[in-house]
């Protein structure tokens, strides 16, 4: 069976290209994984370690490194966006949905815009759908940004992701803006979206308890290299 992700041997470094490696500093060294369709996989470590640098890579959101990366069948090519099904196959959610919503959008816009965009019909009961979908009640489609609360925005920032019903979700830190209880309800909406409809995740988190709780296996990073793959048995051990 094709692995839903599967990352081999990927390095990247940051700097400046034409000053040679003398401007250039490695950040991700070397890391290979791969995650099995449904599966929820952790990336953990601390602070600086590189995970959210992987995880931009694969969203295609940087595209200088090396090695392989393989969403599906599909490879993504170094020093080029992602494009065509891919775009559509892979979404991510930021640790902080206050900046990766647009202020001067309504929900609804904000929901509606990339149906719309691809020409898909019926969008207003799909919105509607969507955030039913995410825990929030149909009358939030009026809402700007500023007037929902963090975990209010954190779950329009999830059904925006889902939108496009991805193969690949990425997730990063989605819990460490939010207060605990809000916490807890975006960690009960992705155990819901794992075991209802069987969505891919990625999920970076320097919470291990987070990790515990909702992966199925995780890798744990450090200065840029994966140390280990830690099994569901470390997992219960880690929370
Ligand atoms: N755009 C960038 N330019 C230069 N250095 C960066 C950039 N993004 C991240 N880094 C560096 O890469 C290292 C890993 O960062 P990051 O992936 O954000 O770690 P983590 O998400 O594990 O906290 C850090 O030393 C950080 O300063
Ligand atoms: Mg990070």
């Amino acid at each position: 069976m094709t692995a839903a992700l599967a990352v081999e041997g990927l390095s990247v470094s940051f700097g400046d290209r034409s000053r040679g490696d003398a401007g250039r500093r490695a950040v991700v060294h070397d890391v290979s994984f791969t995650v099995t369709a449904g599966e929820t996989f952790g990336l953990i470590g601390p602070s600086g370690c590189g995970k959210t640098t992987v995880l931009r890579t694969i969203a295609g959101l940087n595209t200088d490194w090396q090695g392989a990366i393989c969403v599906g069948d599909i490879a993504l090519v170094p020093g080029r966006k992602i494009e065509g099904r891919l775009r559509d196959d892979v979404q991510m959610v930021f640790q902080d949905p206050h900046s990766s919503l647009h202020p001067r959008h309504r929900v609804e816009h904000i929901l509606g815009e990339p149906l719309a965009i691809r020409g898909i019909s019926g969008v207003a009961s799909k919105v509607t759908e969507l955030l039913e979908q995410v825990g929030l009640a149909a009358h939030m489609v009026s809402r700007f940004p500023h007037q929902l609360s963090g975990g209010q925005r954190q779950r329009v920032a999830i059904a925006r992701a889902l939108l496009l019903k991805p193969k690949l979700l990425l997730l990063d830190e989605p819990t460490s803006a939010l207060d605990v209880s809000a916490q807890a309800g975006i960690l009960n909406l992705l155990a819901d979206l794992k075991r209802d409809h069987g969505t891919t995740l990625v999920l970076v988190s320097h919470d291990p308890g987070v990790v515990g709780h909702l992966c199925d296996r995780a890798a744990r990073m450090a200065k840029g290299r994966l140390e280990t793959i830690l099994d569901r048995s470390a997992l219960s051990r880690l929370s």
